[in-house]
């Protein structure tokens, strides 16, 4: 495992020293330290059980850890209340999930807009354009995720 001491967090995106997550009885994170590099890509496997979700979760400040330190760049995010981490979430980190978690009754368009509509802001059409023409998306903005 990569060193994540204050020194060098700028390097990593996101980092984690020492995370530890429990459930009750269970735990799924025990003291767990990693970088992510910027521009990297990093998968992350394991048996079911063995805690994925569950780091993905802390790495990605939707959840809290029991213990432990995860940091955005520079910003330790457990020193962020409630209102200041969903802003972080909806600016600087975006989540493909498994289950999608689409807006049903929301077209195409309006599901990828949506964060950026949440936070006051609108999309920029030139670059939605672009990234629906990238994904194989562009003329199908009209229509509903279940389409
Ligand atoms: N909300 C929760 N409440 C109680 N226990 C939980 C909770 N979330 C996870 N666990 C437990 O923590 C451990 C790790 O679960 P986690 O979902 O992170 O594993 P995973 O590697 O993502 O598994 P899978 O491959 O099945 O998705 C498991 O023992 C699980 O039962
Ligand atoms: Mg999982």
């Amino acid at each position: 495992m990569q060193p994540t001491t204050t020194s060098r967090a700028t390097q990593f995106a996101v980092s984690l020293e020492e995370v530890s997550q429990s459930y009750g009885e269970v735990t799924a994170l025990d003291r767990v330290s990693w970088g992510f590099r910027k521009g990297s890509l990093t998968a992350i496997m394991g048996p079911s059980g063995s805690g994925k979700s569950t780091f993905l979760h802390c790495a990605s400040g939707l959840d809290r850890p029991s213990a432990g330190t995860v940091r955005l760049g520079d910003l330790d995010m457990g020193g962020l209340r409630e209102t200041e981490l969903t802003r972080l979430r909806r600016e600087r980190i975006g989540f493909v999930f498994q289950g999608y978690n689409l807006m049903p009754s929301m077209d195409v368009e309006r599901n990828i807009t949506l964060p950026l509509t949440l936070g006051g802001r609108q999309a920029d059409r030139h670059w939605l354009d672009e990234v629906v023409h990238r994904v194989g998306m562009a003329g199908h903005l009209d229509r509903l995720p279940a389409r």
